[in-house]
Order: structure tokens, then C-alpha cells, then sequence
């Protein structure tokens, strides 16, 4: 090898020996071997030597290019070596580190609610029924015997709807009864809605809790709020049994061994007779303590389902007879758990939530605990 070409090796040598990355690596490359780096140049430049100079010095320029290109190869695996190591130590994953605390989610304290009122009817044999929240007057009103000028049938009282192309005026369902009248009547709401279709012949006993929808709006009134709606029909029902029922429930519900109820007559167009049950509870001092105390607090109204809407219907009066009720979910909700204003129910926010809300593991269970 001529002297300048050693010298050329050298140097070269020496600048890939000292670049660190492989970006300098690259640049080193280009320098060198590139299109028109200094080893390329000199290997275009052979043409103008003489013939006879010709060979030796292609030889030796071309075993110079290999000694450079062999010198960045293995100066490549070297450096890729320690980017990798480097990379590892920096990227590691220490499996010692305690887990990221998720945000778990929480129960509404209405779904809560809810779920604690199916899980002990339930337990006394009642299956779940459902219904939409879009009903149509004969569903809310008509097959539950509201008189033509009833006011709950009025636009003040009640969301309705603009009238489809036949002129029909649906609305938002004022209680959750109508799921009765598609219970009784085993009403099929179509493949669209299967989560509808419960329905069977009687004996029925069936609990249906559901979102309702009236134009009210204060602390204790919202326009939207829940109710579950249960139904017994049998042979030989009577008075004695949904008393029975409702207070066995109360016990229950609040988890007390006694709850004081109190039946006062009131009047459904569904219900012959109707009344309505309120519990006994103390409200002094701003809170509400079931079980004690000279207050009392209505958490629903019921009765014996009236033979006009049996026949509506499609059951014999005279066969069946039963008993219905519509519990208010809310309240039962704000009794139990203490919260004053059923606004805050509603208002979406997340902090109320992470407080008031329940966990998602508890299931509740009538044997073991509700809440
Ligand atoms: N639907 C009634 C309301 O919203 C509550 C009610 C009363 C339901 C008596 C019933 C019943 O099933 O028998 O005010």
C-alpha cells in the first residue's frame, strides 16, 4: 500500500473509531465512501493515470474502500450494541412498582336503590318486567280507566310528544303502571325490544322499575325520577296480602326489625280500593330516622287492580283478582340513605358521586346485607 494510502486509512480509522452514534457513524460513512466521498473521488480519478500505474493503484485504492467499509461495519455493531443497552436501561419496567391506582367507578345511589328493591321481590318470587319511557295514551292512560279529562292527560302535567303521521300524540310515560297493562296483556314490543317481553299468563307477580317523566321541578320534585311498579294476579287475592307485602318490604328495605306503616285511603283510577302507604319517622333536627318518631313519610300508593282493567286486559274479573303498586324510588333513595335535595341526584357530578355512590362489588342481597 503507497504511504498516502495508509495515511488515508488512518485517518480514516480514526474517525470512525470516534464517532459515538450511529447518526455520526453515518456522516463518517458519507465523508468517506459516499457518492462523492474521498475514497470514491479517488477511485473516479484512476481513468486519468497512466496504463501502467493503473492496476496497482486500483488495487490498493479498492482494498483501502474495503478496509474502511469492514472498519464502520464492525464500528456499527458496536455502537447498535451500546444504543440497545443503553435503551434497555433507560426503558426498563420495574415489575417491583405498586400497580396505578383506576378510578373505579361507583352505583348511582337510585340504581342502588333499584337494585336493592328487585333483589327482595325477587327474593318473594317476583320477576322483573320493563316497558318503554315513550308510551302511548292507551298504555299510560286509557287502559288504566284516567277519565277523558283527567289532569294528568293535560299538556302542564305531562311531556308529550309531537304527533306522528297518523296524527298520534305519544309522551313520556307519567308512572311506571303502563308496564302493567303490557305484563297483563303479554304484549309483545317487537323484535326491537326483546328486554320487553316477560310477559306470561297469570298467576303474575312482577316488579317494574323504571324511569318517569312529569313537568315538576323542586327539591322533592324532579322531571325525571323513578318508580318500581309491582303486581300480583291470582285467585284469591286480597287486601291482607299487599299489606303484608309492603310491610314485609319496609322491614326489609330499611333493614329494621319493625317499621310503623300506615295506610291512608286515597283514590287511583286504577285501584278499587286505593291508599296509600306512608312510614313512620322522625324529622326533627333536619334528617329523617325511620322507625321512631311521630312524622310520617308517604313512600307509595297502591290497592286492589280495579276489574276494569283486568277486562282491559283480557282476564276475567271474576277468575283474578290482584293487587298493584307503585313505589317512589327516589324517595325511598333519600329516606334511606339521607340525602336532602333530589336534584343533586341528577346533577352529574362526579365528586357527589365518588361520595354518595355505592360500590360496585356489593351485589345487593336480602341474606347477606342489601347495602
Ligand atoms: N301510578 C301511581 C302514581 O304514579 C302510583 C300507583 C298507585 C301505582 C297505585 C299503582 C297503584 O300500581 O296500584 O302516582
Amino acid at each position: 500500500m503507497n504511504d498516502d494510502i495508509s495515511n488515508l486509512l488512518t485517518e480514516a480509522t480514526s474517525a470512525v473509531d470516534a464517532a459515538a452514534s450511529s447518526a455520526a457513524l453515518d456522516a463518517v460513512r458519507v465523508e468517506w465512501l459516499g457518492k462523492s466521498g474521498r475514497v470514491t473521488e479517488l477511485l473516479k480519478g484512476l481513468g486519468k493515470l497512466p496504463a501502467d500505474q493503473r492496476k496497482a493503484r486500483g488495487a490498493a485504492l479498492n482494498e483501502l474502500k474495503g478496509a474502511v467499509e469492514g472498519r464502520i461495519q464492525a464500528r456499527l455493531e458496536n455502537i447498535r450494541g451500546t444504543e440497545l443497552g443503553a435503551r434497555l436501561a433507560a426503558e426498563r419496567v420495574d415489575v417491583t412498582l405498586p400497580a396505578r391506582p383506576t378510578p373505579d367507578g361507583r352505583i348511582h345511589p337510585i340504581s342502588q336503590t333499584i337494585d336493592e328493591i328487585v333483589a327482595i321481590f325477587g327474593d318473594m318470587g317476583f320477576s322483573v318486567a320493563d316497558g318503554p319511557d315513550i308510551e302511548d295514551d292507551f298504555h299510560n292512560f286509557s287502559a288504566l280507566n284516567f277519565p277523558p279529562r283527567h289532569p294528568a292527560r293535560e299538556i302542564h302535567d305531562t311531556f308529550f310528544l309531537t304527533p306522528g303521521a297518523d296524527g298520534e300524540r305519544k309522551l313520556l310515560r307519567t308512572h311506571t303502571s303502563p308496564i302493567q297493562i303490557r305484563v297483563m296483556r303479554r304484549e309483545n314490543a317487537g323484535a326491537a325490544a326483546p328486554q320487553f317481553q316477560v310477559h306470561r299468563d297469570p298467576p303474575l307477580r312482577v316488579i317494574g322499575p323504571g324511569r318517569v317523566y312529569r313537568r315538576d321541578s323542586d327539591a322533592t320534585h324532579t322531571p325525571m325520577f323513578h318508580q318500581a311498579e309491582g303486581l300480583v294476579i291470582d285467585r284469591d287475592i286480597n287486601l291482607g296480602h299487599l299489606k303484608w307485602t309492603l310491610d314485609a318490604f319496609a322491614r326489609r328495605f330499611f333493614e329494621l326489625d319493625s317499621v310503623v306503616t300506615r295506610f291512608r285511603p286515597h283514590y287511583f283510577p286504577f285501584t278499587e280500593p286505593s291508599a296509600e302507604m306512608d312510614v313512620q319517622c322522625d324529622r326533627s333536627g333536619g334528617q329523617v330516622k325511620i322507625g321512631e318518631g311521630g312524622d310520617w313519610l308517604e313512600i307509595l300508593g297502591g290497592g286492589m287492580v280495579h276489574p276494569n282493567i283486568l277486562s282491559t286486559c283480557g282476564l276475567d274479573p271474576d277468575a283474578w283478582q290482584g293487587f298493584a303498586f307503585g313505589l317512589g324510588v327516589d324517595r325511598l333513595a333519600m329516606l334511606k340513605y339521607g340525602m336532602p335535595d333530589l336534584r343533586d341526584y341528577f346533577d352529574g357530578d362526579a365528586r357527589w358521586l365518588a361520595h354518595y355512590g355505592f360500590s360496585a362489588f356489593a351485589d345487593p342481597n336480602p341474606a347477606s346485607g342489601l347495602s
